[in-house]
């Protein structure tokens, strides 16, 4: 076909290259027809209106997922729940938090994987364990020694076939610790399970930090805002940045294939924190009370949200 004698009009020229674009791969990359695959989706993004003053921006197509990255995910979370749920056992009081790191890198290695935070960005330890007033990114060491009523968070992240799976979970040493200590976590993980409930499909990523700053606000607790959640699949850190802070119809589209983290750190006393000033990694409460965090990765579906990493 050629255009070259002005047989077609400029519209009749589109529709043509039109037609046969919807007959290509997606860009997605799934290997399927452009219009059996992503053509519904462009066109509903077509449609929405974007409010620069909120914020609202479009998902780079970088993002998205196939099915076939999902899958990969997936593959890469079982490894990464079996860690955490492995520290279930090995937490106890009188045991050094270097153990609990040589665990999940043995197991994580032996399975095929790779713990994505070993010299990640120089971070020298494989998984990130942060006792009571550690925020997050605590170094584990032999000199850190858990004891009865610490509550403790174990942030782990595995990288399998390419694929990273992030999660965290807090674990309480001894499994006793006080009323105070106890409604924290619980609360936490509340503050989480929340902000994913308010993930939609064409909703916006505020809608995550407005479900999460409620309830932290209702609950007398602070929302670390330094710090967030993050898209990952394909590399540890991607857009957007999940706060667990912000206005709900703000931020980045929620498009289904993108996978992200809710990871919120609530403190009880001051939202502020502090970087150590020797290692360059443990983050603390600038006030020393007590912090917490609970971590999955989830899915954004055309339905709603699926956990791919807990
Ligand atoms: N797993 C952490 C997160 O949830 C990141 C840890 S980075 C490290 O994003 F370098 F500290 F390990
Ligand atoms: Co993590
Ligand atoms: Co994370």
């Amino acid at each position: 076909m050629s255009f070259a004698y002005s047989m077609y009009s400029s519209r009749e020229r589109l529709i043509y290259f039109m037609s046969k674009a919807r007959n290509e791969a997606c860009w997605c990359g799934s290997g399927k027809k452009y219009k059996k695959c992503h053509a519904d989706f462009d066109a509903k993004m077509d449609e929405i209106k974007f409010n620069p003053i909120r914020g609202q921006v479009r998902p780079p197509k970088n993002i998205i997922n196939t099915p076939e990255d999902i899958l990969g995910i997936k593959k890469s979370a079982v490894i990464n729940g079996a860690v955490l749920d492995m520290m279930t056992e090995m937490i106890k009081p009188g045991i050094n938090t270097l153990s609990l790191d040589e665990a999940a890198k043995d197991y994580i290695e032996s399975h095929g994987g790779v713990p994505a935070c070993l010299n990640y960005e120089g971070f020298p330890k494989s998984i990130c364990v942060s006792v009571n007033n550690v925020v997050c990114h605590g170094i584990p060491s032999k000199k850190t020694i858990l004891k009865e009523g610490d509550i403790v968070n174990v942030d782990v992240t595995t990288i399998l076939n390419g694929y990273y799976s992030d999660a965290s979970r807090m674990y309480i040493v001894g499994g006793k610790t006080t009323p105070e200590a106890q409604r924290l976590v619980d609360v936490t993980k509340e503050i989480m399970e929340l902000g994913i409930a308010a993930i939609h499909p064409w909703g916006w990523v505020g809608d995550i930090g407005a479900a999460c700053k409620k309830h932290a606000k209702k609950n007398g607790y602070s929302v670390v805002t330094a710090l967030g959640g993050h898209g990952v699949g394909k590399a540890f850190h991607l857009d957007p940045f999940v706060s667990h802070y912000a206005d709900a119809s703000t931020g980045m589209l929620l498009a289904p294939g993108m996978v992200l983290t809710v990871e919120p750190m609530i403190n009880e006393g001051t939202y502020l924190v502090d970087v150590d000033e020797k290692d360059g990694w443990t983050v603390r409460t600038h006030d020393g009370k007590l912090s917490a965090q609970w971590e999955k990765t989830v899915l954004v579906t055309d339905t709603g949200v699926e956990i791919l990493a807990e």
